[in-house]
């Protein structure tokens, strides 16, 4: 039995093989059932017994590495040969993993919104979600601001004007002569310009007695700056129910930042006005980045406003359908915008609503 004659064809017949075919023609002439190396594994019995265990041995030696050379090049040729119809065919298989993939970010407006969800949540508020479309009534009148109220000209507003199906935006000036020769203004509609848009809703919906948040984005037709843009965010917040106080307001907003901001937080009120609260406040933090020492951000005062917060008025809880001689609540309202300018240390909103992927690809996302 020559196993070195074998040994050089198997070594021969290797190197000459291209094609995963090629391998299906070794292996049926070397390691099949018929293949000459188990033909020989075969013979072994007719060799004298002295030398048979060393032939034995030898034997399976050359089988096995002859099969684990195979098995290496056939997956070789394989993945070439795939690489290559890949190639010329365009064919893309999705199943593969794509070293290069990268992943998206959440935009900060995002990541901040699910924090103060979920911080309100944690406190037994409801999580609602209001349209960004207001009517009339629900943007002004159902939170205390009359038409012709001054209040009306502190929110410079994007009027709509309904249409088959559709809204079409109109902008303040063009919608003054309607204002003026329609008698029934209620058929305007408006991008909100405030959260508080959902107020009336929320009163009718879960009233009397709930707790809940309105985060959303919210519009105002006014030249736009570092600190002002015309898309913005916003939260709203209300708790009604019997013996509600200015108390539990404090308490709420307190425990509410401090779990923002993962620090102790101090606030105060400053009498403010709102239309829809009474009495109506201005809600200041100690600043967060200097802890209260003084900073050019506070401007040296350790202060930050914050929202703007009060008792609902008994007019708006009227007309959410709600006694306020038997129930009182809390409402606040703070821009998520500038809460995300504080948490990244931006000073110029408008890069939030830009798509600068550069920006948005470094933010954390937590
Ligand atoms: N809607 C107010 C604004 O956009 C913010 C606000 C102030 C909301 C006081 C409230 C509140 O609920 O009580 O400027």
């Amino acid at each position: 039995m020559d196993l070195q004659d074998i040994q050089k064809r198997i070594d021969a017949d290797l190197g000459a093989i291209k094609t995963d075919a090629d391998c299906g023609t070794f292996h049926q002439r070397y390691l099949s059932k018929s293949g000459e190396v188990t033909a020989l594994l075969g013979q072994l019995r007719d060799i004298e017994p002295s030398r048979r265990a060393e032939m034995g041995a030898a034997l399976n030696n050359l089988k096995k590495s002859t099969e684990e050379r195979l098995f290496t090049l056939q997956r070789q040729i394989k993945e070439a040969e795939f690489k290559a119809r890949l190639m010329k065919d365009k064919l893309i298989d999705i199943t593969i993993p794509d070293i290069n993939a990268r992943q998206g970010t959440l935009h900060p407006i995002t990541v901040i919104t699910r924090e103060v969800e979920e911080v309100f949540a944690g406190m037994g508020f409801i999580i609602e979600d209001g349209p960004e479309i207001a009517t009339e009534y629900e943007n002004f009148e159902s939170v205390n601001i009359p038409k012709n109220h001054p209040a009306r000209d502190m929110q410079d507003t994007f009027w709509l004007e309904r249409q088959e199906g559709a809204a079409s935006v109109l902008r303040k000036k063009s919608a003054e002569p309607l204002l003026k020769q329609n008698a029934s203004v209620s058929d305007l509609l408006v991008l909100r310009t405030h959260t508080s848009a959902w107020q009336n809703h929320m009163l009718k919906k879960y009233g009397p007695t709930f707790r809940a948040i309105c985060p959303g984005r919210t519009f105002r037709n006014e030249n736009i700056d570092a600190t002002h843009d015309t898309t913005f965010f916003q939260v709203e917040g209300m708790m009604v129910g019997e013996d509600i106080s200015i108390a539990n307001l404090i308490y709420f907003m307190k425990e509410a930042l401090a779990a923002v901001f993962k620090k102790d937080i101090k606030v105060r009120l400053r009498p403010s006005y709102y239309p829809f609260v009474e009495p109506g406040f201005d809600l200041d933090a100690s600043c967060i980045f200097c802890d209260a020492r003084g900073c050019t951000v506070c401007k040296h005062t350790s202060w930050i406003e914050f929202c703007g917060c009060g008792m609902i008025h008994p007019y708006v809880l009227q007309q959410g359908g709600i006694d306020p001689k038997k129930y009182q609540g809390f409402a606040f309202g703070f821009g998520l915008t500038r809460l995300a300018m504080m948490r990244y240390g931006l000073d110029d909103c408008r890069i939030l609503n830009s798509g600068n992927l550069e920006f948005l690809k470094g933010v954390p996302q937590k």
